[in-house]
């Protein structure tokens, strides 16, 4: 029996060493419903030997632990000195150092306080290690917040000390704790993992490659996106696919919103009379270049065909009336998944769109199960609340698995030990600030963010905001609540009344001018992507992975590394210019190769509309593809080579079939490695059996800078 009084059980923990530079510490009995304990994708075992070994961090078997009748907890060691980031899709901070966090779903996060889309109990520090806590409890890490009465004395004198220092050093040392403490609710124990580096991405690379690994798109599914108007049938949506080709504006996919269906909130799942031929619908726009997306949500109505053979595996409550398959019973996994390859999959749907597996008891009404729902598996509704997003995508992605074809889809929940799983979250909410925060830290916790773009609140609002996602994971205008595109018409009323704007043909100039970037971009996020499934480097990516021991930055919450050398620094519409932090070394104009001299802060004014702040780290090989209008899976794209700077540079470029899953044997990967002189001899160097399947390489390299 455990005890109101704190126990303090040091002793009794076992710490395991697992991988190179990976450890498990075990304190008393973990809960069985964990990230963990759920996961199927194994470690890579092969990338982390291939990172090699590294010293433990900390001493594991000096951690502080105890049990009381509420809450397991640990102290782990902190120090005023380093920076914690991480716990995943955070929108509304960065820095987490000196903050209380409550790891909660919450699709709706209006305050700064841990509630996430996609919350995960993990985090990196600037010192070069990282921590992950498996549980799916709501779990609250108090980071360097407190300090035990013991210190008294010590800390009083700190914070004397602390009046010298400058703003943004006692900004900085918000965090007087020397200790981060994890209290995980109704837990009898836990298992924490720590990644040790020595650098901050290192620990990084560490905790997704033991997650499985990061997922890899087809190459399709980097081009841009456009979801349709809900109210929208088919022919409606067909002849705004054809539109965009007759306008070369460049897509990809085209996504269906809950009107698709006879039933939605709950679903159906079945084509409603709006399509009345879904296969000739799929053809139809495959003609055209495109792949379909569907919306759903995981809630079922009793019209589903499977509605009564899934209910014995559902909650013991409803969400928006609906039934709420526990996706940890295998029997609702398999109902669930046999109709969707059935009758979906089957009639030419490409991917799907995971709706509302977060949750929302705090909005005017609560949509989702509550937490003290149960299931059949044995799981209540807090742990499924943190295992739903993850589990949801599981149950789909191995119907494009078992078909040996690759998927790239949309979830509005993720979590722990997800890099795997090829989904990039989405929200409801629209601040753009907290859209770019979003593309900066997701990628500390293995995650993938879409900075959607919806209506705008002006021309400049619209382009900003298209000049964000191209350069995310997932390019993707969502018009699910307006008939025409925004660059038509930005405000929704007037869109809905068919009004289109006086700027109309300016701003699709300007919007055609940016999506055609993300197709300029596509062999290099290519690359990226395969870097991040084979090495566990996220694509989008924090600063102060970059420049772990340059304070500056640790406050980048609106600029990112893309792929190995880019560093973008999008703007909102209310800026007209900004600052831009550059790492040590040249940097070099995207667009003119003008060169900057890094470390430094740049501060960036009147910056033209037309322009995405966009810098090369000097030395770097970009292959930049042709604009086309879509991908095309008997065309390759043709590739210009661009070198930044006069001095010998590097870069590469990595293709296979772009579609199914034989990547995964590493035989069947095609690495390009091009190198230039000073003297400005080049040479290329091609391994693998799928050289010129997806990219064809113009001769020569163009040199900018
Ligand atoms: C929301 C979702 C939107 C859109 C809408 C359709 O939950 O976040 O992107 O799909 O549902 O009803």
């Amino acid at each position: 029996m455990t005890s109101a009084v704190a126990t303090p059980l040091r002793e009794v923990h076992t710490v395991e060493s697992l991988h190179p530079g990976i450890w498990r510490a075990t304190f008393g009995s973990p809960e069985s419903i964990t990230p963990g304990s759920v996961r199927q994708s194994r470690p890579d075992s092969v990338g982390l030997e291939r990172l090699g070994p590294a010293d433990p961090p900390f001493d594991l078997s000096a951690l502080k632990w105890r049990l009381t009748a509420r809450s397991c907890n640990v102290s782990l060691p902190h120090s005023v000195e380093e920076g914690i980031f991480g716990f995943g899709l955070q929108l509304k901070s960065h820095l987490q150092s000196g903050k209380k966090r409550q790891l909660r779903v919450n699709a709706d996060p209006v305050l700064d306080q841990g509630d996430s889309h996609a919350p995960v109990p993990f985090y990196v520090s600037t010192k070069g290690y990282a921590v992950f806590v498996d549980t799916a409890r709501y779990t609250s890490f108090y980071v360097g917040t407190h300090a035990p009465l013991s210190r008294l004395p010590e800390r009083v004198l700190q914070k004397g000390s602390k009046i010298k220092l400058s703003p943004h050093e006692l900004y900085r040392s918000a965090a007087f704790g020397d200790r981060v403490v994890v209290d995980v609710p109704a837990a009898p124990g836990i298992a924490i993992y720590v990644f040790a580096g020595p650098s901050p991405l290192e620990a990084l690379q560490r905790y997704i490659l033991f997650s499985g690994g990061g997922c890899l798109p087809p190459l399709w599914a980097l081009g841009n996106w456009y979801r349709a108007f809900a109210d929208h049938g088919a022919d409606e949506v067909l002849s705004l696919a054809r539109d965009f080709r007759s306008q070369s504006l460049p897509f990809d996919v085209i996504g269906l919103e809950p009107g698709w269906q006879t039933q939605f909130y709950p679903n159906s799942f079945v084509w409603g009379n709006r399509f009345p031929d879904p296969l000739g619908f799929t053809e139809a726009l495959k003609e055209e270049g495109y792949r379909l997306n569907l919306w759903e949500n995981a809630f079922i109505h009793p019209e589903a065909p499977f509605a009564c053979e899934i209910r014995p595996h559902c909650a013991d409550e409803l969400a928006t009336d609906g039934l709420v398959p526990d996706f940890l019973d295998p029997a609702a996994d398999r109902i669930f998944a046999e109709h969707h390859e059935r009758e979906l999959v089957e009639k030419g749907v490409a991917g799907f769109k995971l709706d509302e597996c977060d949750n929302g008891d705090f909005l005017p009404f609560a949509w989702s199960f509550p937490e003290y729902t149960a299931f059949p598996s044995g799981a209540d509704g807090e742990q499924m609340h943190s295992l739903y997003g993850v589990l949801y995508q599981r149950v789909l992605h191995h119907i494009f698995r078992s078909k040996n074809q690759r998927h790239f889809d949309l979830v509005r929940s993720s979590g722990a030990l997800a890099s795997p799983l090829p989904y990039a979250l989405y929200s409801d909410l629209y601040d753009h600030a907290d859209f770019l925060r979003g593309m900066v830290n997701a990628g500390t916790s293995g995650l993938l963010w879409c900075p959607e773009v919806r209506h705008a609140s002006s021309s400049e609002d619209l382009v900003r905001r298209v000049q964000s996602v191209v350069f995310s994971a997932l390019s993707m205008i969502n018009a699910w609540y307006i008939p025409r595109p925004p660059w038509e018409q930005i405000d929704p009323e007037l869109n809905q009344q068919g009004q289109s704007m006086e700027q109309r043909d300016g701003v699709t100039r300007m919007v055609r001018q940016v999506l055609e970037m993300r197709m300029r971009l596509l062999p290099y996020l290519y690359t990226a992507f395969a870097r991040y499934a084979f090495d566990g480097i996220p694509p989008v990516r924090a600063m102060f992975l970059e420049a772990p021991e340059d304070l500056r930055s640790w406050s980048c919450d609106s600029q990112f590394m893309v792929g190995p050398s880019l560093l973008v620094a999008p703007l909102t519409a209310v800026q007209k210019g900004r600052d831009v932090f550059l790492p040590s070394g040249e940097w070099h104009d995207f667009e003119t190769g003008l060169v900057q001299e890094g470390p430094a802060v740049i501060c960036l004014e009147d910056v033209p509309l037309a322009k995405v702040p966009v810098f090369v780290r000097s030395g770097s090989i970009i292959p930049f593809g042709d604009v086309v209008e879509c991908v095309h899976d008997d065309k390759p794209q043709r590739v210009e080579l661009v070198a930044y700077g006069r001095k010998a540079s590097s870069g590469e470029l990595y293709e296979d079939d772009g579609t199914t899953y034989e990547f995964r044997d590493p035989a069947q990967r095609t690495w390009h490695h091009f190198t230039r002189d000073e003297a400005g001899h080049a040479t290329t160097k091609t391994n693998g059996p799928h050289a010129g399947r997806l990219f064809t390489i113009a001769p020569g390299i163009r040199s900018l800078g």
